[in-house]
């Protein structure tokens, strides 16, 4: 799979980052399983615990607008290295996305980034059944 255009509009929605806080702007271009592509950026706020994250601005973009399928999603941001995505966000994607195959693409730019799926970056997700047994191992 080439991922370049994904990680294209990555690099390119971190520009619209709202980030006064921390001064740290990330990017997140999510495909959908039909081939759609939604971006989000950091959206930070002064209480900062009501910041949302660029991939879950992505994610609750794509999910509004009615797409349900999703096959990876890549994520930049404003540091030197690869930026895994935050608990919150690997939790909201494990909602939608199969934990086997949906794969996180960590990009440095077009040329170098790290594929990893869902399942290595959330291993023992909460997920619907444990609504329904007591085991969670
Ligand atoms: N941030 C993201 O948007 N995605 C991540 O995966 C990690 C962190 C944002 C949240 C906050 O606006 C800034 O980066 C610093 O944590």
């Amino acid at each position: 799979m080439d991922y370049r255009g994904l990680i294209a509009r990555a690099m390119e929605v971190k520009q619209s980052a709202y980030a006064p806080y921390s001064h740290f702007r990330v990017g997140a271009a999510l495909l959908t399983k039909n081939g759609k592509i939604f971006t989000g950026c950091n959206v930070e706020n002064v209480s900062y615990s009501a910041t949302n994250c660029a991939e879950r601005t992505a994610v609750y973009k794509a999910i509004s607008e009615g797409e349900r399928e999703f096959a990876a999603i890549a994520v930049n941001g404003d540091n030197d290295d690869y930026l895994p995505p935050c608990g919150v966000c690997r939790q909201v994607l494990a909602e939608f996305c199969d934990m086997e195959t949906f794969e996180v693409i960590l990009a440095n730019n077009e040329e170098d980034y790290q594929i990893v799926t869902l399942d290595r970056l959330l291993p023992g997700a909460f997920s619907v059944d444990n609504l329904k047994s007591g085991d969670a191992f």
